[in-house]
């Protein structure tokens, strides 16, 4: 569908690394649920950026079957956008050698993912986690993708993306388009850590109280939000600066129920904390519960969800191959396929 679609293409992915937390549903998958009305979509389970890091196989197999799960529990329509694992498309890695000769050494030190994750993994510093962003760059230009929903922490591997893009098509003619980012601009504000609301709502914070996660159980949940720091002012206003904790209360509840900021406002205005934290977590739980309730069955039946990524594949596989077509021929390396 995608191939002959006039809509212009959305190329994003998510790592199969464990469980979501709530700021990634309202940060990115629920923005991609809704981009499907106006792109052409191709969603990824990046299995390959995963094994950057040591996985264990089994836990890692598990993860991809239930991110999978999730993007569909979600509202990722399979019919609509191609959904699929990057491992199954060898394309992923043909052309991240490619644009590696293409990628200066200097640009992948620059890059403060690398910094962090090297200083978070000393033991296991691999050169794959150094040219992660060239993997992603292939990522995106293998399907001549307009627009890279990304969140700030991505925006760094989007801009070296064309910034290779720009050069191989100086010196080869316009074989790559080259992406924009997209910034979410609904003004959802960044889900907030519950116990230190001065951090981004993080899967490796060292307290559950800290993290919603998309799977949580109704009553952990509420258990959460019960518990969220706030302070000892009393008032509820949107104040991010001496109020973190309630700003992002009210930012979650609107997030969650789609009211602006001045009705959530005049909602709780003289009402007590309590209040604010229960209605929150109730908002949270009616949208998360019939993402669970989807999530549970359609995990339940593996044998469908190997099925519905090899159909992706066969979808992604059929646009990346034109891509590199033209790339082996216009780099002088005779064509691989009839
Ligand atoms: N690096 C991204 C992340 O960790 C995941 C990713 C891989 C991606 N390839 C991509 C995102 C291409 C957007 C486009 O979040």
């Amino acid at each position: 569908m995608t191939a002959s679609s006039s809509l212009p293409t959305v190329f994003s992915g998510a790592q199969p690394t464990g469980q979501l937390t709530l700021g990634n549903y309202m940060g990115a998958l629920r923005t991609w649920v809704r981009m499907q009305q106006d792109y052409s979509c191709i969603f990824c389970v990046v299995d390959l950026h995963a094994l950057t890091v040591r996985q264990d196989p089994q836990q890692l197999r598990e993860n991809i079957f239930e991110l999978t799960a999730l993007y569909l529990a979600c509202g990722i329509d399979p019919e609509r956008s191609i959904i699929f694992l990057q491992s199954h498309v060898p394309a992923h890695s043909e052309l991240a050698w490619f644009l590696s000769t293409f990628t200066q050494m200097g640009e992948l030190e620059r890059m403060t993912q690398f910094k962090d994750k090297a200083q978070q993994h000393q033991q296991n510093i691999n050169a794959a986690l150094f040219t992660y962003p060239v993997l992603m760059a292939a990522d995106i230009l293998l399907y001549q993708t307009h627009k890279v929903p990304v969140g700030e922490d991505q925006k760094q591997h989007l801009e070296l993306t064309r910034d290779v893009a720009i050069r191989f098509n100086g010196l080869y003619g316009p074989v790559f388009r080259v992406p924009e980012p997209l910034i979410g601009n609904d003004g959802v504000a960044r889900v907030k850590d519950l116990q230190e609301p001065s951090k981004k709502m993080s899967k490796s914070a060292l307290s559950e109280l800290a993290r919603v996660m998309l799977l949580d159980e109704p009553d952990a949940i509420v258990k959460k939000f019960k518990k969220a720091v706030t302070d000892t002012l009393g008032v509820i206003q949107y104040d991010e600066v001496n109020q973190p904790g309630v700003a992002n209360l009210l930012n979650i509840w609107c997030a969650a129920t789609g009211n602006s900021r001045e009705q959530a406002l005049s909602h709780f205005a003289h009402n007590q904390y309590g209040k604010l934290k229960m209605e929150t977590a109730e908002a949270v739980n009616a949208l998360l519960q019939p993402i669970r309730s989807r999530f549970l069955q359609l995990n339940s039946d593996r044998g469908q969800l190997q099925e519905l990524l090899l159909r992706g594949a066969e979808q992604a596989r059929a646009q990346a191959r034109q891509t590199m077509d033209q790339v082996r021929s216009v780099l002088g390396l005779p064509k691989a396929f009839q």
